[in-house]
């Protein structure tokens, strides 16, 4: 993860953190502490970190595991037979909290009931400041936020890389691009309503350096070709990008040579145990071109192989005056939802509300009798 800043001025223009592999966000995790930071009936883990000599320190709390309500999981009023059936989405929350110098990030994973899996970080804190003159100060430095009379705040990115080691129904798996398509009027489609999908198949590892475009509807899909569902389709989750500016500083700067795997939002490789780090072994410390860029540079195949889904994403911060002087959370990740993975809703079995004041009328489809 890779927070550059884009104050071009002398004394800033060198800032680039690093906040994983120049700090350690395992090493500054929090401990949490109940009723604070995770509400409900709560199990924590503790974690076994390294401290700067190797020597091991157990950090209590470290992370946190619960389920909460996420409203409505699936609901069908049936205007012709009177029914009426909804069933509650809950998801279960595994988190942790770390705090890299004056940013707090928080880390979620959720395992919804209906097989979606999505990652969210949530960014809090202090803004990193500096002077600003006042009113007008916008011309003279077009790259800072007034945030408070007489302070600034230099505009950055937050861009991190999930190293997805995806299993979908065992280790060979397959990407695809899924774009929408227009179709143009003509024989087949004589009155222009038609539009349909279109898929692009990401065999090689040069192949699978992808941006994200939004207004393509674009996801990939991994896939696994020797695993079919019912309906003979390979079963496969799909990856969902928010699709967020990738990396923007220029292809000549010293930070785009060092987190070039920030200017894709899509990377796949053949998984080797030996390649962990999307910005290298060494991070800040390399010429560049370490990490992804090196890894791809073999243009190994990665169709029906043993892969690894990389993806960026993350904020572009332009910082608001509601920000200042602690910033109310801020949210970005990434969404993996199954497409065909399994054979319908999985979340069939669900139990209605036990709950006295929900009046509806229920069928249960385990007994099929009718209760209130
Ligand atoms: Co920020």
């Amino acid at each position: 993860m890779v927070v550059p800043y884009a104050d071009p001025s002398p004394v800033r223009s060198w800032q680039n953190y690093f906040d994983t592999g120049e700090y350690m966000i395992g090493r500054y995790a929090n401990a949490l502490e109940l009723g604070c930071d995770c509400l409900g009936d709560i199990t924590y883990l503790d974690a076994v970190i390294a401290d700067e000599f190797g020597h091991p320190r157990v950090l209590p709390n470290a992370i946190c595991m619960h389920e909460e309500d996420y409203g409505v999981l699936w609901k069908h009023t049936d205007l012709w037979a009177g029914s009426s059936e909804t069933r509650r989405q809950r998801r279960m929350v595994i988190s942790f909290f770390t705090t890299i110098g004056n940013y707090d990030y928080g880390f979620y994973w959720y395992l919804y009931l209906d097989g979606t899996i999505e990652c969210e970080v949530k960014a809090t804190g202090v803004v990193f400041t500096a002077a600003y003159p006042g009113p007008g100060y916008e011309d003279v430095n077009p790259y800072a936020s007034h945030l408070a009379p007489g302070l600034g705040a230099p505009y950055h990115q937050h861009l991190f890389s999930a190293r997805l080691d995806m299993m979908v129904d065992g280790h060979h798996n397959t990407v695809d691009e899924v774009d929408v398509r227009r179709v143009p009027v003509g024989p087949d489609n004589p009155r222009g309503n038609a539009f349909t999908k279109h898929h692009t198949p990401l065999r090689t590892e040069s192949q699978a350096t992808r941006l994200a475009d939004n207004r393509a509807g674009r996801v990939w899909h991994i896939t696994n070709p020797g695993s079919a569902n019912r309906l003979g389709d390979p079963v496969a989750y799909a990856l969902f990008p928010e699709g967020n500016p990738e990396l923007l500083a220029d292809d000549s700067s010293s930070i785009h040579r060092r987190a070039t795997f920030a200017t894709k939002h899509l990377w796949v490789t053949r998984y080797d145990a030996a390649e962990r780090y999307a910005a290298g072994d060494f991070v800040n410390q390399h010429p560049g071109g370490g990490g992804l860029p090196a890894y791809v540079a073999a243009d190994r195949s990665i169709d029906n192989e043993d892969i690894v889904v990389w993806h960026t994403f993350g904020l572009t911060h332009f910082p608001r005056p509601e920000d200042w002087p602690i910033m109310p959370v801020d949210y970005t990740g990434f969404t993996l939802k199954p497409v065909g993975f399994f054979d319908r809703n999985p979340a069939l079995n669900v139990p209605p509300n036990a709950s006295t004041h929900c009046r509806s009328r229920t069928t249960d489809p385990s007994d099929g009798c009718c209760h209130d």
